[in-house]
């Protein structure tokens, strides 16, 4: 019985997927489903002249915490070409982070990116996920998106360029992989 409930379940999200893909051009008239490729760096300076990412909130435990559990941070950070700040801006990565483990340093983040200039200017695709910072490679999704990016699917992987052990500065490459209408 199991093996045939978790059949039919396969087989109605595959038929899922499958009508849903039409639905771009046939029911929204919103052409084929594309597929992007988007790769960019993200500045995350908590420790600058002008700070991109502001803490807002802590628990009385924060401090005391190796993982720092507990904290928020609330970010609007630079998306560029290239890993060097004075590098073309693409758009800005803006929302939340927050470390949510006791065990390791790990965020759960919840982050739109905003696009600002090429194809994509003022479209948006929002991203969430949990991202263990020390893990060289890191998976987020995507939950949607606006403009060019309406109803994307869809992941970015993270690698971290460099990090300030004393600022807690970070540049991050993002590879983003996104189906949208
Ligand atoms: C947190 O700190 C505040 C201010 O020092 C104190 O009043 C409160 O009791 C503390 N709460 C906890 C759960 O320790
Ligand atoms: C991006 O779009 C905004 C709003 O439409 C416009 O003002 C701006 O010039 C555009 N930027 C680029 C680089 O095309
Ligand atoms: C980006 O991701 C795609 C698909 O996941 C992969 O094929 C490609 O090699 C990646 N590019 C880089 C620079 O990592």
């Amino acid at each position: 019985m199991r093996g045939k409930a978790a059949l039919a379940t396969g087989v109605a999200s595959l038929l899922l997927f499958f009508s849903s893909m039409p639905i771009c051009q046939a029911k929204l008239g919103l052409g084929e489903p594309k597929v992007s490729q988007i790769e960019f760096y993200m500045h995350d300076l908590l420790v600058t002249e002008k700070p991109t990412a502001v803490i807002v909130a802590e628990a009385n435990t924060t401090k005391s915490s190796p993982t720092l559990f507990g904290q928020v941070v609330v970010v609007d950070d630079p998306m560029t070409e290239g890993p060097e700040l004075t590098s073309k801006l693409i758009g800005k990565a803006q929302g939340l982070y927050a470390p949510s483990s006791q065990s390791e340093i790990s965020l759960s983040e919840a982050v739109n990116f905003v696009f600002i200039d090429g194809k994509f200017n003022g479209s948006t695709l929002s991203v969430m996920g949990r991202n263990p910072i020390l893990y060289k490679e890191r998976e987020l999704w995507i939950i949607g998106g606006s403009g060019a990016f309406r109803l994307a699917r869809g992941y970015a992987l993270k690698q971290t360029y460099s990090f300030d052990t004393t600022t807690l500065n970070a540049v991050v490459h993002y590879n983003v992989t996104v189906i949208h209408c």
